[in-house]
């Protein structure tokens, strides 16, 4: 099967350019599997992340055939030839398919996303398990399970377009955070939430929804923030 991978090493690339391999596919493999083959048979200098293998960490999120995807989750045999490979989109890249998740986790600590209790004892991972309105806690436990693997925000054309956006998983993040009655108002997370790059800012494009591997729904989770705003 041939794959096609975007090559970029910014110490001495001037620009990315595609390079093909003819991976030897067997049964069952899966993108990454190919680009483990790719780096043990063709070219040991290809640079990709990964960690669990599993599709539970979100390291290994890259674009196939123009969609986001978990490299270690998507098989071969559901992937149209030549596999086109490249990495996350609206990130730096750091070398091939690796990128910078940096600007993703700002965005992600802009909305602060650890519950905040008005006791600090308990504020932090240690603390209570979250009280959630019983008509609220089935979609709070879905969206909850978010693994931060970037693809919503590779996919969203507003983060493309608009460098303030917050991106739909620090959205989710906020609205998983403001379902929990615990929590006091949070001023710094209601500023971000209703900021310039807030909820105002998303168009509805819905692609975060396509490419959550874990089934979340960021965009539903934006407009219950928005809901709650009008509300309020
Ligand atoms: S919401 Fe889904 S696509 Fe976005 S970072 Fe979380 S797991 Fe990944
Ligand atoms: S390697 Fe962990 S999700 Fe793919």
């Amino acid at each position: 099967m041939i794959f096609r991978v975007k090559r970029f090493d910014p110490t001495c690339d001037r620009r990315p350019s595609w390079r093909a391999y003819t991976v030897d596919v067997r049964p069952k493999m899966s993108v990454l599997d190919g680009l483990f083959w790719i780096l043990e048979h063709a070219d040991s200098t290809l640079s990709f992340r990964y960690s669990c293998r599993a599709g539970m960490c979100g390291s290994c999120a890259m674009v196939v055939n123009g969609r986001e995807a978990l490299a270690c989750r998507l098989r071969l045999a559901h992937v149209a030839a030549p596999v086109h490979v490249e990495p996350l989109r609206s990130l730096p890249v750091i070398k091939d398919l690796v990128v910078d998740m940096t600007p993703f986790f700002e965005k992600y600590r802009a909305v602060d996303p650890f519950y905040r209790a008005e006791d600090p004892a308990v504020t932090g991972p240690a603390a209570a398990p979250a009280v959630v309105r019983p008509e609220s806690r089935e979609l709070v436990d879905l969206q909850l399970g978010c693994i931060s693997c970037g693809a919503c925000y590779s996919a969203c054309p507003v983060v493309a377009l608009n460098p303030e956006f917050l991106g739909p998983a620090a959205l989710n993040r906020a609205y998983v955070l403001s379902a929990d009655e615990r929590e006091p108002a949070a001023g710094d997370r209601a500023a971000a939430i209703l900021g310039d790059g807030g909820v105002h800012a998303c168009h509805a494009v819905g692609n975060c929804v396509a490419a959550c591997p874990v089934g979340i729904n960021p965009l539903l989770s934006i407009q219950l923030l928005r809901k709650g705003a009008t509300d309020r």
